[in-house]
C-alpha cells in the first residue's frame, strides 16, 4: 500500500509528521454539483462490458483518443513504439487459441447470465410482489452514480460442495457516489432469504479488504436472514468466519475509512450487527427490519406473537433503540439518503482531471487469440502489451537479460505503470531482474502491473550441474519474491495464462496480496498440470501406477484448475475478457489513486454507536 512517504513524493511535498493533510484540489460542493447525476446512469454495466461478444477486427487500427477537454499529457511520447504484429508463423497458435478464447467466453457469458437472475424468476417475483423490495441490482441503480461499476467475483458460489449459491448471495463493487469511488457490499435476499454461505463471508471479507488496501468509504446494502443455518460450522466459529466482518467494520471506522449502512430488508442475528457497527444506518419503513431473534423465536420462547415491525421495525429503530440514524420511507429515499451521508464526510474525490493519452496501435479484439490455449500456446508477451499499452509504448529495462521475464515502463490511460509480465520460465536471470525491476517501482512510487502466464512444471535436473542450476534459481526467485511482497505500491496482477506452482507466488499471485486480481478465462490455476501426472501420489510415499485412478485424478485437477472454478472460491477478483483489460486496469487504478486525496488522522479510534 502506498504509504505517507510515497504520497509526500507523489504529490511533491517534504515529508511531514502526521495528521498528514494532502492537498485539496475541487470544492466538495463543485464535486457534487458536476458529478451527483440523475438516478438513471446511461451507461452499460461493468458486466455488460465483460459479456460483449466476440467484435473482433483484424485491422490495425490506429485508435488516438483525444479529448477536448485534455489538460496534460502524461504519457511519453518518446518511449519506443513497440512491433504488435502477429507474424505468419504465429498464425496457427493465435487461431488455436482463439477457438479456445471464443468457447470459454461463451461459458462465461452464460454463467453471468445465469448469476444475473439471483435466486431465478420466482424468488425475485416474490422479492418484488410480495415483500414490496427492489431487486438488488436495481438497489445498485438507485445508489451510484452511473452504472458502469466494477464487479467484484460475479461468479463467486458457483458449483460449491453444498449447490449454487448465484454471486454468493451478496454482490459486492466498486462504483462512484457523489463522484468517490466506493467499495458495496448488497445482500441478494432472493438467494435463500440473503443468508449467508461461508462464501458469502469470504466474498464480504474480500470486499473488506479492498476497502482497507485502497482506503475506499463502504457502503452495506443489508437484507439477510443471518448465517446460513445448515453450515453454521463453517461459517461461525473461526477468525475469517463471520465474526470478523464486524470485527473489520470497527477497524475500518478506527482506520478513518467511513461506512453506511442501508436496512433495506430483514437483518436477522448476524445480519443486524452490519448496520449497528456501520458509522451510520439508514432504515427503510415497513421493508426494514432489525432483530437478534425473529418473531418465530419470541413466539417460540414466550408464546406471544409480535409481528416484524413492532420488534425491530424503522420506527422502532429510528425512534426508541436508536440502532439507526436515519428513517427513510422509501428505497428511493433512503440511497438519496446516503448520498446525503456520503457529502458530509468532508472527504475528497480525486480531482477530475482530464488527461490525453493514445490508444494502443493494435487492436484489443485480437488477445482473444494471444491468450494462451495453453503453456504451450503462448506466444511472445509483447504482442499483448502491444494492444495494452498506450501508443504501444514501452521503456523496457534490461531488454537483452533474462528475456522470459519482460520488464518496463509503459501507460494506462495516461496513468504511468510498472510492467512484469512472464515470457517463459522465470530463469534465474529473469527473477533477478525482476526482483530489481521491482524495487525500482517502489523507489519510484509507481504501481505495477504483473501479466503472470507461469510454467507448469519445472524441468527435473538430470546432473549435478543442471541442480546446481536449480538452486541458483531458487535463490533468485525468493529475492523476487521478497522484493514483490515488500514492494510499497499498488500491484495489479492479471493472470493471462497458467497460474501454476511457486512461480505464480513470485509474480504476484493471490497470496502476496495484490490489490486486485483477475483472470482471463482461459486462465488455468493449479500447483501442477494435470498432463504432467505420471503416478498416483500414495500417502505412504510410494506411487501408484493404477491407470484408472490417474485417469480420475488427472480428470480432477483438470476441471479444478479452470478459471471459473478459481473465481467461484474467490482466489481471484473476477473474470474478466481480454478486450477489457486495458478498461479494468485503467478503472483500479483511478480506483487506487484516489487514496492520495484523503486526509490521514493522527489518532485512531473508530466511531462507537452511542
Ligand atoms: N438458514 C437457512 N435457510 C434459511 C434461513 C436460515 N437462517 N432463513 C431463511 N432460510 C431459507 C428458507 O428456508 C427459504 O428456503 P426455500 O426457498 O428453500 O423454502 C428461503 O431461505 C427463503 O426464506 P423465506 O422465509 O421463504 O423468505 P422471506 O423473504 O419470507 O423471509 C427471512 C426471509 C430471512 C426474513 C426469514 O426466512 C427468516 O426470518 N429466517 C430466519 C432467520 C434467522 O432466524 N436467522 C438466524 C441466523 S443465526
Amino acid at each position: 500500500m502506498w504509504n505517507n512517504l510515497t504520497f509526500c513524493s507523489v504529490c511533491k511535498l517534504a515529508p511531514k509528521p502526521t495528521p498528514l493533510l494532502l492537498p485539496r484540489f475541487l470544492p466538495l460542493a463543485h464535486v457534487l454539483r458536476r458529478r451527483c447525476k440523475g438516478l438513471s446512469g446511461s451507461k452499460p454495466p461493468a458486466q455488460t462490458l465483460q459479456s460483449e461478444g466476440l467484435k473482433r477486427t483484424c485491422s490495425l487500427l490506429p485508435a488516438r483518443l483525444v479529448s477536448s477537454k485534455a489538460k496534460r499529457r502524461r504519457y511519453a511520447k518518446t518511449y519506443p513504439v513497440l512491433d504488435g504484429r502477429v507474424l505468419s508463423v504465429y498464425r496457427h497458435v493465435f487461431e488455436e487459441n482463439l477457438r479456445n478464447s471464443e468457447a470459454v467466453v461463451k461459458r462465461y457469458s452464460e454463467l453471468l447470465e445465469l448469476v444475473s437472475k439471483g435466486g431465478g424468476e420466482n424468488a425475485i417475483l416474490r422479492h418484488t410482489q410480495r415483500n414490496k423490495k427492489l431487486f438488488v441490482r436495481e438497489r445498485l441503480k438507485l445508489l451510484l452514480d452511473d452504472e458502469s461499476f466494477l464487479e467484484l467475483s460475479p461468479l463467486a458460489g458457483l458449483n460449491m460442495p453444498y449447490g449454487d449459491v448465484p454471486a454468493a448471495g451478496c454482490l459486492t463493487g466498486i462504483g462512484k457516489i457523489c463522484g468517490v469511488w466506493c467499495v458495496f457490499t448488497a445482500n441478494d435476499a432472493t438467494v435463500k432469504g440473503g443468508t449467508i454461505y461461508p462464501i458469502g463471508v469470504k466474498k464480504q471479507l474480500r470486499a473488506q479488504e479492498i476497502a482497507m488496501q485502497n482506503r475506499l468509504l463502504s457502503v452495506y446494502l443489508v437484507d439477510s436472514g443471518g448465517a446460513f443455518l445448515p453450515l453454521q460450522s463453517e461459517l461461525f466459529p473461526d477468525k475469517s468466519h463471520g465474526g470478523r466482518v464486524f470485527y473489520n467494520e470497527a477497524i475500518m471506522s478506527a482506520m478513518k475509512i467511513p461506512q453506511v449502512a442501508v436496512v433495506c430488508g430483514s437483518c436477522v442475528a448476524g445480519g443486524a450487527y452490519v448496520p449497528t457497527m456501520a458509522e451510520e444506518a439508514v432504515i427503510i419503513d415497513k421493508i426494514g427490519t432489525l432483530f437478534l431473534a425473529g418473531p418465530p423465536l419470541v413466539k417460540a420462547a414466550t408464546g406471544e406473537y409480535v409481528s416484524p415491525e413492532d420488534l425491530g421495525g424503522a420506527k422502532l429503530h429510528s425512534r426508541v433503540s436508536g440502532c439507526s440514524d436515519h428513517f427513510a420511507s422509501s428505497e428511493k429515499e433512503a440511497y438519496e439518503c446516503v448520498r446525503n451521508v456520503i457529502s458530509t464526510l468532508n472527504y475528497e474525490p480525486l480531482p477530475e482531471e482530464v488527461t490525453e493519452h493514445d490508444g494502443p496501435l493494435y487492436s484489443s479484439d485480437e488477445l482473444l487469440g494471444l491468450a494462451p490455449r495453453d503453456y504451450r500456446c503462448t506466444l511472445p508477451v509483447k504482442l499483448i502489451l502491444s494492444r495494452l499499452l498506450d501508443g504501444s509504448r514501452f521503456q523496457e529495462f534490461k531488454a537483452d537479460y533474462g528475456t522470459t521475464l519482460v520488464t518496463g515502463f509503459g501507460h494506462v490511460e495516461g496513468h504511468l505503470v510498472g510492467v512484469v509480465a512472464s515470457n517463459g520460465e522465470l530463469t534465474r536471470d529473469a527473477s533477478l531482474k525482476g526482483s530489481h525491476f521491482v524495487q525500482l517501482c517502489s523507489h519510484r512510487s509507481i504501481p505495477i502491473l504483473f501479466f503472470q502466464n507461469t510454467a507448469p512444471h519445472a524441468a527435473e535436473p538430470t546432473s549435478i550441474s543442471q541442480a546446481e542450476a536449480h538452486s541458483n534459481r531458487l535463490k533468485a526467485q525468493a529475492s523476487m519474491m521478497a522484493a514483490v511482497a515488500c514492494a510499497s505500491v499498488p500491484k495489479i496482477t492479471i493472470v493471462i495464462g497458467g497460474c501454476y506452482g511457486s512461480e505464480s507466488y513470485v509474480m504476484c499471485g493471490r497470496s502476496f496480496s495484490p490489490n486486485f486480481l483477475f483472470l482471463w478465462p482461459n486462465a488455468r490455476v493449479a500447483l501442477v498440470d494435470s498432463r504432467h501426472l505420471t503416478t498416483v501420489p500414495q500417502a505412504g510415499g510410494s506411487d501408484s501406477t493404477d491407470e484408472s485412478e490417474l485417469k480420475h485424478l488427472k480428470q480432477r485437477l483438470e476441471e479444478e484448475s479452470s478459471a471459473f472454478y478459481s473465481s467461484s472460491r474467490l482466489w481471484d477478483d473476477g473474470i474478466i475478457l481480454p478486450q477489457n483489460t486495458r478498461k479494468v486496469i485503467a478503472q483500479c487504478l483511478q480506483i487506487i489513486e484516489q487514496q492520495k486525496y484523503q486526509v490521514v488522522p493522527s489518532y485512531q479510534h473508530p466511531v462507537i454507536r452511542m
